[in-house]
């Protein structure tokens, strides 16, 4: 399945969601970016794995292996068309007996009413022979017996095995379930629909519900004329009839990939190399299905070049559900997808939904190959499917569309999250056993997403591309229609690096497993001997916590590049660090004074800590010629130096100096990295004093870029220009740039007063960017659309712009807003307008501060039973970086308390100290090298523009003021 925000990876807005949010909330970057599969509530915690064994004892989930199912005809009756949600089916399953056994076990769930029959299929002439059930709901296990209690089956004889039950479509979007959507004219359309992973086949016919038990299968189904159905193959024409449509056989295939759809959907066709593709959705959407349509037929090609293997099915469908869970669903030949990872206009829809969806499809895509045509043997390999639809999302972007250089964005989303999540100790391994249906769900994962895809590049790019490929290729054409695990996998890795010729220090089992059976990534320390030219390499788990020793090791590709080569084409390995702690190399030709870099592109899943004179020399280069290291080591050269001054590994003026190049830098993943560090730095220097030498510094570093791009898009430019200045605006205003102001003021007062549309893409960063010091006139004006607008999509954009404005009273006068109960907005959105002002800027916070302290009593009242209050203290808490705000926020909660502590709640207080000390905490740490390196540099650089301006000493004494005037 395609992960997504959702719960916690959602992505769709990606990027603009993300950036915004990371505006929001940047309180750690240890936020899971997005994930578009998700299955369950469980899915975003990475539960403890107890080891577990798979046997026969009372606690087992697993089937027996006393019998195989060969076979399924699956019939449906439903009658979804009139709102109905009663189903009932009949399943017949040719099985065979593999070892003697009294009884047959299959899984159900929520499905009633069972009858049952078995008749053999060896017999000229067989009798019927009734059968009796027991169930048993905890492990939804069904066991059918002979009534003839004396009777059983034999070994090695075949069966035809029929169950009639009933059941209900579910709400929950899971199984078998019941969905709708209201047209246009207010009529209610219903549709029937599925979604089976991981186990929720059982829930729309009783089966073999495990992903190695491929069978066969026949669907009918049983709807009113008025209505169609879809499923994973095409319609068998001769056996449908007006209200029954039957469908071709299906190869061997899991449960878990059956799909059907009962709807009056309608549908788009494209062809490509024979094969048929159709999009379906509600009715009336047609014009928003070109996209999906066009990008899956070149996907698919992409995909069937690469794998050298041919899409298996006669056809291939894509549909789009308006109740749906996770953010698509690969059924084989069917996928399925949130609508709004389907629809695209070019009118209203960002770039990055464009992206998004190419990159599902090609998620899905994937799976097509990775998980349906070959399928795993159990949950513990979900990685072996999840983990290559997740690199083929963007391998198959890459192949379709060149010039997105969609690594960049697998560099800045997968990439980055892997190595976050991957380091915490609470980190699993890529390979686990897991049994129950809720362990199966909290696979869903980073550990089987991000991560094993990121260890796959790391192979692809270590053996060769020629070699992960042929690779690839022997492992579906070898294992087609069947179910593999790892060890499948690296004996096609092992048959295709010997037929190359490509030499490894060990086997492959030795070398992946020893990435896919412990959790975690090696941190490789470099020590140069400036002397020598030795180079030094230590390996060792990357815990945040350095000084928790850890021993583990892997077998860890190397190259290089270096001041005098630096040539970054070829990314194959040329060492390993051979499964051992420490290793030194003598053979990589560099001088003294030049720099050394290891992982070219940044293909490997490592990350490297050089030692202080090499980073000297690195920052020097990027200072000189940036260009002479990769934009994606440039990326990660500032992230990994961020993470190793927030664990103490490296000091600030390291950091500072990579930073510092970042005026010669017009990529999108070096600033994308980099945005996120700013963006971390700012919220916590935001109350300082000094604060101004800091805006100043990163406004000299963003200038360059932001005046190149600006803040409209360009007629053919790069595409990942689209996602820069989604970046480049808002950090440039965040930091209060002020061409930045004043461009984009002028860009939304053309918009608002004389119609000239703003890009899709740049809406929300036109908004808040153009509100940072707006005119009068605009800021009512959009207060007022607030006000007037039916449209909550628009309205939550609104009130995170309003936000944005650095102006005490247009503050004032949008935060009292939050008080008139009267003035159409939902109680939510009233109380989230404090958040939207205290989150975004020092006087945002004051103006929250100084507007509770008037107004305290009335925004209590705004609701008895959730203390709206005390939430918005704690809120404030999360901001609160100096010593005078949190002076005033404790004078506030105190005064509240001694007047009316029912407001909040018992530990409002240890909560507000915890959070304000958290922030103090890191201050402590970060704050002094912070300002010393930036004053040293601003000096140097001649300008130390050292005061406040004015306007701002004015402001906030005036805030002072008016605090104690009441
Ligand atoms: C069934 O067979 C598979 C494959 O050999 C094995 O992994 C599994 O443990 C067996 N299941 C049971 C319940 O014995
Ligand atoms: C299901 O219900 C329909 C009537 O709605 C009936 O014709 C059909 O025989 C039933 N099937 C089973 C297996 O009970
Ligand atoms: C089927 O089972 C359900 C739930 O137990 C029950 O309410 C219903 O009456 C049964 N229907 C038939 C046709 O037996
Ligand atoms: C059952 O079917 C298998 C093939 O599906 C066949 O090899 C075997 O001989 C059959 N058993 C009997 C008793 O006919
Ligand atoms: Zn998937």
């Amino acid at each position: 399945m395609a992960r997504w925000l959702l719960n916690s990876c959602v992505l769709l807005l990606l990027a603009v969601s993300s950036l915004q949010a990371r505006l929001i909330l940047p309180q750690s970057l240890d936020v899971d970016g997005i994930q578009l599969e998700t299955k369950g509530a469980e899915a975003l915690h990475y539960a403890s794995v107890s080891p577990r064994v798979d046997d026969n004892s009372e606690g087992n989930y697993r089937l027996p292996n006393t019998t195989a199912p060969e076979a399924y005809d699956v019939e449906l009756w439903t009658n979804v068309h009139s709102g109905l949600r009663e189903f009932n089916g009949t399943v017949k399953i040719d099985l065979q007996v593999l070892e003697e056994t009294k009884e047959i076990r299959l899984h159900y769930r929520q499905t009633w009413n069972f009858t049952a029959e078995i008749i053999s299929r060896d017999l000229a002439q067989p009798v019927v022979i009734p059968l009796t059930f027991t169930n048993e709901s905890t492990r939804e296990f069904l066991t059918f017996t002979p009534e003839d209690t004396a009777l059983s089956f034999a070994a090695n004889t075949n069966w035809t095995l029929t169950i009639n039950y009933t059941g209900i479509l579910r709400t929950d979007m899971g199984g078998f379930y019941y969905s709708s959507y209201t047209d246009d004219d207010g009529t209610v359309h219903y549709l029937a629909t599925t979604q089976f992973e991981s186990t929720n086949a059982r829930h729309a016919f009783p089966c073999y519900d495990e992903p190695a038990r491929r069978a066969t299968f026949n669907i009918t189904i049983h709807h009113d004329s008025s209505y169609t159905a879809v499923s994973n193959m095409p319609v068998n024409e001769t056996k449908s009839s007006s209200g029954v449509t039957a469908f071709q056989t299906t190869p061997k295939m899991s449960t878990y990939l059956i799909a059907f759809i009962v709807s009056d959907f309608e549908s788009t066709t494209g062809e490509l190399n024979g094969l048929r593709q159709r999009v379906f959705s509600r009715k009336g959407k047609q014009d928003q299905q070109e996209w999906a349509l066009w990008s899956g037929l070149v996907v698919e090609a992409s995909l069937a070049g690469y794998f050298g293997v041919p899409f298996a099915l006669p056809k291939l469908d894509q549909a789009g559900i308006p109740d749906f869970s996770a953010g698509a669903m690969e059924n084989w030949g069917l996928a399925t997808y949130r609508e709004q990872y389907m629809w695209w206009n070019k009118e209203n829809s960002t770039i990055n939904l464009k992206t998004s969806i190419s990159n599902i499809i090609g998620h899905e895509y994937a799976h097509m190959w990775f998980g349906d045509l070959v399928s795993v043997k159990w949950w513990t390999y979900l990685w072996l499917k999840e983990g290559f639809a997740t690199l083929f999302s963007y391998e198959s972007n890459d192949i379709a569309f060149p010039e997105w250089d969609t690594y960049q964005i697998y560099h800045v989303q997968d990439y980055n999250s892997a190595l976050l999540n991957d380091a915490l100790t609470s980190a699993v391994p890529m390979t686990h056993y897991v049994q129950t249906p809720s362990e199966i769900s909290n696979r869903y994962n980073t550990f089987s997403y991000a991560k094993p895809a990121s260890v796959l590049y790391m192979f692809k790019n270590a053996w060769s591309d020629k070699v992960f490929r042929s690779g690839l290729n022997k492992y579906l054409t070898k294992n087609q229609f069947t179910s593999c695990d790892e060890w499948d996998l690296f004996a096609s890795f092992q048959e295709a690096a010997n037929e190359n010729n490509l030499v490894l220090p060990t086997s492959v089992d030795n070398i992946f497993s020893s990435w896919s059976h412990q959790a975690g990534y090696p941190l490789v320390t470099v020590t140069r001997n400036y002397d020598t030219g030795a180079i030094t390499l230590k390996q060792e788990r990357y815990l945040a916590d350095k000084d928790s020793g850890n021993s583990a090791t892997w077998y860890t590709p190397i190259n290089f590049a270096t001041a005098s080569n630096p040539d970054y084409r070829n990314t194959s390995a040329s060492h390993y660090l051979l499964n051992v702690t420490e290793t030194t190399i003598t053979d990589v030709q560099v001088s003294s004074d030049g720099w050394l870099l290891i992982n070219k592109q940044q293909a490997f899943y490592i990350r490297t800590l050089y030692d202080e004179q090499n980073y000297l020399l690195l920052a020097d280069v990027l200072n000189s010629e940036p260009w002479l290291i990769h934009h994606r080591n440039r990326a990660q050269l500032l992230y990994d130096a961020y993470i190793f001054v927030t664990t103490s590994r490296l000091s600030h003026r390291i950091l500072f100096n990579l930073l510092a190049y970042l005026k010669n830098e017009d990529a999108y993943a070096p600033w994308s990295n980099a945005n996120t560090i700013l963006t971390v730095f700012d919220r916590y220097l935001r109350g300082d004093d000094s604060y101004y030498n800091f805006r100043t510094f990163v406004q000299r570093q963003i200038e360059p870029v932001f005046d190149k791009i600006g803040v409209n898009e360009i007629p053919g430019e790069h595409y990942l220009n689209n996602y820069l200045r989604i970046i480049t605006v808002s950090l440039s205003c965040q930091v209060g740039y002020v061409d930045c102001y004043t461009r984009s003021e002028k860009k939304l007062s053309e918009y608002l007063f004389n119609g000239v549309a703003i890009e899709p893409t740049l809406r929300t960063q036109a908004y808040c960017a153009g509100l940072r010091s707006p005119s009068a006139e605009i800021y009512s004006r959009v207060k007022s659309d607030l006000l007037s607008s039916t449209d909550a999509t628009d309205r939550s954009l609104f009130i995170t712009s309003l936000g944005c404005s650095g102006k005490a009273d247009q503050l004032a006068e949008f935060l009292s807003l939050s008080l008139d109960t009267a003035n159409g907005l939902s109680y939510s959105e009233r109380t989230s307008l404090l958040n939207s002002a205290y989150s975004r800027s020092e006087d945002g916070l004051t103006a929250s501060l100084l507007f509770l302290e008037t107004n305290w009593e009335a925004y209590a009242k705004l609701s008895e039973t959730v203390k709206p209050l005390d939430l918005a203290l704690r809120g404030i808490a999360t901001y609160v970086v100096s010593e005078k705000q949190k002076t005033r926020l404790n004078a506030l909660v105190e005064e509240v308390k001694s007047k009316e502590p029912s407001y909040l709640a018992d530990n409002l207080e240890t909560v507000i100290d915890s959070r304000i000390q958290a922030n103090f905490d890191w201050l402590d740490v970060h704050r002094d090298p912070t300002f010393t390196w930036i004053e040293d540099h601003l000096a140097e650089k001649g300008s130390g523009a050292m005061t406040m301006p004015l306007a701002t000493i004015l402001i906030s004494a005036l805030a002072l003021l008016l605090s104690h005037l009441f």
